[in-house]
Order: structure tokens, then C-alpha cells, then sequence
């Protein structure tokens, strides 16, 4: 049984006060709620203030990205280390922004993966097809051949707290979003490529559904049986949203 994940992606917004305030909101918003599990993923200046609130809660600090070096001459870029000693425990790796603005690349994606693990981070790795592929019929080998990369070279058991996000990118902040049917067939795919690589291990990984996900879309991806959970991005920045994405994955996860 895989413990339903929702995290929120606050991309570049917000400065400190009111992130810790966003924050704090959601964990008295989430108080008491078992049976789901809730990453927070503020910009990286807002880290400490976040990590403060959430301090003996169980809601996990996330970062949005992260270099695979442990240090080093890579002037922007923080390491695996340094998130961890701002109490990160999760990390979105190869968000389809850090690719198409960033130039991050399937074989990167991969080298991160692998250092969030050797860290104790959970990785929170995207893939998904742009709207061209879509259109183009690619959306399959687009998806397998980023499955593919982004475990490439890490050990099958470590494997076993990956997270991948399958985030078609042409339903990211568009109010466009991806049938349930639609993402759980994909995210049965992910699955099986998972497989491959890692045997039985797969069965654990959790898959995330992300894409304009709405206190009134989330329960038609919760209820497909490949589907974890959801990354969300634009509704997690409204405190009363991301709380009622979040109630009902722990409905949805509870037997
Ligand atoms: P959105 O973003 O929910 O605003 O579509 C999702 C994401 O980019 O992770």
C-alpha cells in the first residue's frame, strides 16, 4: 500500500513573511490529519522560515531543485548537502521549467537523482510530454525515455523512495488538465518502466499527477489505482485549496 503524497510546488513566489504565513496557515489547516503525506516546496530564500513552521509536524520541507555535486565551483547552485542542512527531505527534480528555461537534460535529471538519494532525499522527479509530442503521438517514448534516464545508474532498493511526477506540460498552469483516465494510463506505463530497472521495487515508487490540479479535479485522479497523488503548483499558493487537495487524499487514502 503506498501512503498517498501531496506537495506543493510554489515555484518563484513569495518572499519570506509571507511564506512562512502560507505555511503556517497549512499546518494549522492540515492539524491532525494522518493518512496523507504533505511536502512544501517554497523558493529556496524562503527555505529556513518554512522549515521553522513546519518544525514537529509531520508536513516534510521540499526544495524545487538542486546540483548532483556536493560542492564545487558552480556559482547559483546548491548541493545535496546544503539542502538537508536547511531541513529539506525531498527535492522536485527536472521540473519541465528547469528543462525548458534551464537546459536541464534527461542524463542531469539522472545525475540528481542519484545524489538526492545518497543524500536520504526524496526525490521528486517530473516527466511529461510537451504539447508537440502530444500532438505528434509521442507521448509514450517522450514519458520511457525520461523514465529511463532519470533512474538510470541508481541502485533498485534506493529506488524504493523515489516519487515521480508525471506532469504533462501543456496542462502546467494552464487550467487545462490531463483526464484521470488519461493520466493513470501513463502512470501505469511509468510503472512498468520503472520495472525494468528496478524489479519489484516499482510497485512503491509513488506517481504523482500534476497539472492544474483544483480542490475539483483531485478527486478524479485519486481514484485511479496508479495514481499517488499530485504535485501542485498554482492552488497550493492559496492556503484553503491546497488544505482541501489535501483532505482528500487522506480520504481517498484511508481504507
Ligand atoms: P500547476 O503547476 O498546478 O500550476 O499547473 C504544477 C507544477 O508545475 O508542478
Amino acid at each position: 500500500m503506498r501512503a498517498p503524497l501531496i506537495a506543493a510546488n510554489w515555484k518563484m513566489h513569495m518572499t519570506r513573511e509571507p511564506a512562512g504565513r502560507l505555511a503556517g496557515d497549512i499546518v494549522r489547516g492540515l492539524a491532525g490529519l494522518d493518512g496523507v503525506q504533505v511536502v512544501l516546496c517554497p523558493p529556496a530564500t524562503a527555505l529556513d522560515v518554512v522549515a521553522r513552521v513546519l518544525a514537529g509536524t509531520p508536513i516534510l520541507l521540499g526544495a524545487q531543485t538542486m546540483h548532483w555535486e556536493t560542492q564545487g565551483a558552480y556559482t547559483g547552485e546548491l548541493s545535496p548537502p546544503m539542502l538537508v542542512d536547511a531541513g529539506c527531505r525531498a527535492v522536485i527534480l527536472g521540473h519541465s521549467e528547469r528543462r525548458r528555461y534551464f537546459g536541464e537534460t534527461d542524463d542531469g535529471v539522472g545525475k540528481k537523482v542519484r545524489a538526492a538519494l545518497a543524500h536520504r532525499l526524496v526525490p521528486i522527479a517530473c516527466v511529461g510530454e510537451r504539447l508537440e509530442e502530444r500532438e505528434a503521438g509521442s507521448t509514450d517514448a517522450v514519458v520511457v525515455r525520461q523514465v529511463r534516464a532519470a533512474v538510470a545508474g541508481s541502485d533498485a532498493e534506493a529506488l524504493s523512495s523515489l516519487v515521480v511526477a508525471y506532469e504533462p506540460v501543456w496542462a502546467i498552469g494552464t487550467g487545462r488538465h490531463a483526464t484521470g483516465r488519461e493520466a493513470d494510463r501513463v502512470a501505469a506505463l511509468i510503472r512498468r518502466t520503472l520495472a525494468e530497472s528496478a524489479g519489484p521495487v516499482a510497485g512503491r515508487v509513488r506517481i504523482l499527477y500534476g497539472g492544474s490540479v483544483t480542490p475539483g479535479n483531485i478527486g478524479e485522479f485519486l481514484e485511479q489505482p496508479e495514481i499517488d497523488g499530485a504535485l501542485v503548483g498554482g492552488a497550493s499558493l492559496d492556503a484553503q485549496a491546497f488544505i482541501a487537495i489535501a483532505r482528500a487524499a487522506c480520504r481517498a487514502g484511508s481504507p
